[in-house]
């Protein structure tokens, strides 16, 4: 007797109830006096009492079904009338809500295309980074604090051999291993850093690397790039300066400022007073970089930079709260637009 319900549930769907006159011989074949159901019914007191509740629960859930078909035939029948409504072409149409890109890429799409312009082309390279690409090769001595537990998330692995990058500088290792001289490239994406989550630092957040070798290049070809970047994303009135630095992998290494678009560098709160704003880090690529990477370096030299695109972000639009970026709070992103 299951396999006959079974079967009959099944033989429900192929019933075509697009009529009243259609409706009413289903409802006559299935649940009138005479119908198939009372015909089960009729079965089902027949059936031994140790199956009665099996087949019983059957039953009941077929007549369910052969009900709600019925019911939902009867709501189809209004369809043709809605319909009128629904091909009213001058009816304004409903308003959609339109997605807004989020200001970081909004800013990433803004800076690749400044370095587009003067033929650098786009690389990225991978989130999970070995020893090698994120420090060795960039002339990490062994006992860098950048190595460090505290700023690096290792990976459970042997030796901590694997971690999540700390900058997108292991791309210009991945590009110079990998490319035939010259290269100008950039790359953006996201990095990690074991700090605490705050207004001023978070675990994640993004950078953008610039890379540029070829014969002769100088750190003046360095200032000339920067400079022009500067202008086009601040606007021609800015300029910059160079400030020494160090960083492994470059030598000379600077830290650049721009001049405070706000108060023109006369000095202003978000400035702090000074009239300048850094922006970036930068230097002339170290030759132990370009051999570790199978560059000969008494032929090639080159110059390389990595900003921090919230950095670069909060200056543009005044955001001081690195946690808005991640939050997704809509009031936040829905100012944003191209
Ligand atoms: N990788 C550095 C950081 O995360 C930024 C940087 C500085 C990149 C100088 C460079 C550079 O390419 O030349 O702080």
């Amino acid at each position: 007797m299951l396999k006959k319900i079974d079967r009959i549930r099944l033989e429900l769907a192929n019933e075509v109830l697009n009529s009243s006159a259609s409706r009413e011989d289903y409802r006559v074949r299935y649940l009138g006096s005479k119908g198939l159901l009372k015909e089960l019914y009729q079965e089902f007191k027949s059936v031994a009492s140790e199956e009665k509740r099996e087949i019983g629960l059957a039953l009941n859930q077929l007549k369910q079904a052969i009900e709600e078909r019925l019911e939902t035939a009867g709501t189809n029948d209004e369809a043709p009338k809605q319909q009128k409504e629904i091909n009213d072409v001058t009816r304004p149409a409903s308003t959609e809500t339109v997605g807004t890109l989020h200001p970081l890429h909004l800013i990433t799409q803004e800076i690749i295309s400044i370095f587009e312009r003067i033929g650098f082309t786009q690389s990225e390279g991978p989130e999970i980074e070995d020893d090698w690409h994120n420090f060795s090769a960039l002339n990490f001595p062994a006992d860098h604090p950048a190595r460090d537990m505290q700023d690096t998330f290792f990976l459970d692995t042997p030796f901590n051999q694997f971690s999540l990058r700390t900058h997108t500088s292991s791309v210009q290792v991945r590009v110079m291993e990998s490319s035939t001289m010259p290269v100008r490239t950039i790359s953006a994406g996201r990095v990690y850093r074991n700090e605490a989550i705050s207004a001023r630092a978070h675990c994640f957040f993004h950078q953008i690397e610039g890379l540029y070798i070829d014969e002769e290049v100088t750190m003046a070809d360095l200032k000339q790039t920067l400079d022009y970047f500067a202008k086009a994303l601040f606007g021609p009135e800015v300029h910059i300066r160079l400030r020494p630095s160090y960083f492994p992998f470059t030598e000379p290494s600077a830290e650049v400022d721009v001049s405070c678009s706000l108060c023109q560098g006369s000095g202003c709160n978000v400035c702090k007073y000074t009239g300048w704003l850094e922006i970036l880090g930068c230097g002339m690529v170290d030759p132990n970089v370009l051999s570790s990477c199978g560059i000969d370096a008494k032929k090639y030299t080159g110059f390389a930079f990595g900003m921090g695109v919230e950095r670069i972000a909060q200056l543009k639009y005044r955001v001081n709260d690195l946690r808005l970026y991640s939050e997704n709070d809509l009031r936040f992103l829905q100012q944003f637009h191209l």
